[in-house]
């Protein structure tokens, strides 16, 4: 046993500087470059094609396009194919059924939705559409005071049923509708 063959065994591997040099490239430039390249990797640009017919404007429009849109009584159908995602089809869109209906049929309209409620049911005591009874003596004490009462309110009844967006007209049109139901 030469003491050479034990140094051979137990000496470390690394010898020369370009084993050194090796080892760090393996052990530590190796891992950083991964690192780097990873990193790379995740925040890099996407290659998205600008030209690709798949991200024009349009098509991206219609992918995003919610799956539902509510449509009103008064929408024409045609006005869903220009909803393909520009507001400009909501600018030309055809006004709400209240605005575009007139006369008889926005009166009863306004009567559905701010008098009805008391009206059609008589509750707190309101005097109940089409029943001649009770409209009988409120209709003597003249069309006057019924539209001040329902402009200003009277007890229970709320000035113009509790919707201060009415204009006065059209709550002493629906005041006249209430009388004509009633004779
Ligand atoms: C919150 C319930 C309620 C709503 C909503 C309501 N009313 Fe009345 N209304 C009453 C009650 C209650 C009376 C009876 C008041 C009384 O004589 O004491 C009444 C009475 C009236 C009268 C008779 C007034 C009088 O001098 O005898 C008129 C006209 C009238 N309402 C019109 C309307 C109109 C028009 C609307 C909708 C724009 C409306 N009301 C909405 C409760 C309501």
């Amino acid at each position: 046993m030469s003491g050479t063959d034990d140094e051979e065994e137990h000496s470390s591997a690394i010898k020369t500087p370009k084993q050194v040099i090796t080892v760090l490239l393996a052990a530590f430039a190796f891992p950083v470059a991964i690192i780097m390249l990873l990193a790379q990797y995740v925040t890099g640009d996407p290659s998205v094609d600008p030209n690709n017919p798949k991200f024009s404007d349009e098509a991206v429009a219609k992918r995003l396009k919610p799956v539902g849109r509510l449509v009103l009584a008064g929408d024409s159908p045609q006005a869903d194919e220009k909803m393909a995602g520009t507001s400009q089809a909501a600018a030309t869109a055809p006004p709400a059924p209240v605005a575009a209906a007139d006369g008889a049929d926005k009166i009863k309209s306004i009567y559905t939705t701010s008098c009805a409620a008391c009206h059609t049911t008589g509750a707190a005591g309101a005097p109940k559409l089409g029943d001649k009874s009770t409209w009988a003596p409120r209709i003597k004490s003249g069309t006057d005071t019924l539209y001040n009462s329902a402009l200003k309110g009277k007890n229970a009844m709320p000035p113009k049923g509790g919707n201060a967006s009415l204009s006065d007209a059209d709550v002493k049109a629906v005041v006249d509708y209430m009388v004509a139901e009633a004779k």
